[in-house]
């Protein structure tokens, strides 16, 4: 992809953020700011993992290798939403009373699995570069496995979140659960096709 192309979609990554900026400082974002804030960014940081998720199926099954590089752009892009989130949350839902983080991480429950997919992105953000790519060898595919995990804790957060009108959850469940299953489909066809080319070598 060339490098225009690039700082396009940076730009456009970056443009919900731009927008949300805009909105506080106009005072454009409805009655509670805060809550606007929180939804939205939290909103963003999902979107961004699922998009990090379609990009293996779009280069396979549609045939565009191109996109590849944007599984980790998309994947950055999701834990910086998911910061942002964070500290608003921390910010203007706690308004600094960082005692109350660790009571509600330890007793609410969506607090709490929100809270450990922010966590687990961290981790795979911190190991996302090529130099740790090599260090970990073998184990950075293992490992970088989790962003199936943490795309099911985002989604039992957003459940947790909304608890009767699921129309929100339903929407990305219905995005989510086919991104999962082509794995669980190219795990299952991967090891069947092993499988046969072993026998018939045999
Ligand atoms: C990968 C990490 C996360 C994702 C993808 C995520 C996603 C979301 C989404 C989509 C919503 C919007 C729900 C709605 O439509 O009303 C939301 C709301 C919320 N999230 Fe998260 N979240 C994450 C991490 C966290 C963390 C770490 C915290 C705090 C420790 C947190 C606290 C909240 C709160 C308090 C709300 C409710 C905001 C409100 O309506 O007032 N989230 N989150």
């Amino acid at each position: 992809m060339t490098r225009a192309v690039k700082y396009f979609i940076f730009l456009l990554a970056l443009l919900p953020f731009a927008v949300l900026c805009w909105g506080a400082v106009a005072n454009t974002l409805g009655p509670d700011p805060a809550d606007t804030l929180a939804t939205e960014t939290g909103e963003w940081a999902f979107r961004f993992l699922l998009l990090s998720l379609a990009i293996t199926p779009l280069r396979a099954i549609a045939g565009w290798p191109k996109v590849f590089p944007y599984r980790r752009t998309f994947g950055l892009f999701a834990l910086f939403y998911a910061s942002v989130h964070f500290l608003v949350y921390i910010v203007f839902l706690l308004q600094l009373r960082w005692s109350e983080i660790f009571e509600d991480v330890l007793e609410r429950p969506y607090i709490t699995v929100g809270f450990t997919a922010f966590l687990l992105l961290i981790v795979l953000g911190l190991t996302s570069t090529k130099k740790m790519m090599r260090r970990l060898g073998r184990r950075w595919m293992q490992l970088h496995k989790l962003v199936y995990l943490i795309n099911i804790l985002a989604l039992i957060h957003l459940v947790w979140i909304l608890r009767t009108d699921l129309t929100e959850a339903v929407f990305y469940a219905s995005i989510l659960l086919p991104l999962l299953a082509y794995r669980v489909y190219r795990r299952y066809v991967r090891n069947a096709s092993k499988h046969i080319n072993l026998s018939t070598s045999n």
